[in-house]
């Protein structure tokens, strides 16, 4: 008997054709491809990533696949949403990006606005499949199945938040990259990683839940060799690469920093006036420095911390590291 998911891998990449084929030769499509070229997503980019478009229509997927497939996985498919009195395509006016399994089989769809009118409506900007039995978005990674010779042959994988971001790093030649589609970063993820990964450099949005979601990434990524880049003026890779043309690829190798160096920015207080803030921030650094295996290292938190900590001196946060050194 035929692996029971066979039918579902099928009707997703039956789907993703239906999809691309309306991008690529329809009215509609054309309208569709200005917005994408006007990101920067040229046709080589829209078949390489397979991108496609969802019409605006209630059931036009519904009406080419309904009689290739059983009922049970038209309706396990998620592709649908099934009435009382009706069925309709579950993604209607989207840009469909496909999502991939690591070994390059369709398993879901994430499908974006693209037109004012659904901006001014407030639609979600992206709607995903939802948990099917060949997908669940805490286990996978966009671009993976991609990526991965890359990765292996590197030994290193960048972590970005969204499809843009993963593309843009595609457009300045830079593909070992991956997406979490989102912020939460989960074990699974990590565990996928590490099969091909030594090290992680983590280039979430700049903006405040890019930050968070990049401390939060740190835990789960401890004992890890791990670097982050922070992208300036809050914004995303993708965005960064359209305001400044040329900057991203320069930024994803020399912008990198260390775990310390981006813990003593996310956590010094916006101010640090008063002894209690310096007191507190120090006391919440220190340990983390301590544990530095490089004295190199340390020696360079120490300087960058007193340059931020106005009220003690380099040798005053140095004898306080050296008290809560290992094995000291
Ligand atoms: N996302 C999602 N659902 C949303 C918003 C975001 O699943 N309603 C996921 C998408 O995978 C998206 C990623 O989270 O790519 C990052 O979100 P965000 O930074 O808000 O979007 P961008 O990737 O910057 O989207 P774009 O550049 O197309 O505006
Ligand atoms: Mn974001
Ligand atoms: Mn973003
Ligand atoms: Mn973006
Ligand atoms: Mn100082």
């Amino acid at each position: 008997r035929e692996n029971p998911n066979q039918a579902l891998f099928e009707i997703h990449t039956q789907a993703s054709r239906v999809y691309h084929m309306i991008l690529t030769s329809t009215e509609l499509g054309q309208e569709a491809k200005k917005y994408l070229y006007d990101r920067g997503i040229d046709d080589e980019i829209i078949n390489r990533f397979g991108i496609g478009l969802a019409p605006n229509e209630p059931n036009v997927l519904y009406k080419s696949l309904a009689n290739k497939f059983e009922e049970k996985v038209l309706s396990e498919s998620g592709l649908f949403t099934f009435t009382e009195n009706n069925i309709y395509d579950s993604f209607q006016n989207r840009i469909m990006f496909p999502l991939m399994n690591e070994y390059g089989q369709v398993i879901a769809f994430s499908g974006r606005i693209w037109q004012e009118n659904q901006i001014n409506r407030k639609e979600a900007k992206y709607k995903n499949s939802t948990t099917t039995p060949i997908f669940n978005k805490s286990y996978e990674l966009y671009n993976l199945n991609i990526a991965k010779p890359l990765i292996n042959k590197s030994k290193e994988v960048y972590l970005m938040e969204g499809f843009m971001d993963v593309i843009a790093a595609y457009k300045v030649g830079i593909t070992n990259v991956v997406a979490t589609m989102g912020t939460a970063l989960t074990e699974n993820h990590v565990s996928k990683l590490s099969r091909l990964a030594k090290s992680f450099v983590l280039l979430y949005d700049g903006d405040k839940a890019g930050q968070n979601a990049t401390y939060k990434s740190l835990d789960l990524l401890r004992g890890k060799k791990v670097q982050i880049v922070t992208v300036p003026d809050r914004l995303d890779p993708d965005e960064y690469e359209k305001q400044y043309p040329g900057a991203l690829k320069n930024l994803m190798i020399q912008g990198r920093i260390s775990e310390v160096e981006f813990l003593i920015d996310y956590l010094k207080p916006d101010n640090l006036a008063s002894l209690q803030d310096q007191t507190n921030f120090l006391d919440q650094m220190i340990p983390i420095i301590a544990n530095v295996a490089s004295l190199t290292a340390q020696d360079a938190y120490i300087k960058k911390l007193s340059e931020t900590v106005k009220d003690f001196d380099y040798q005053s946060i140095e004898n306080q590291v050296n008290r809560l050194r290992p094995n000291n």
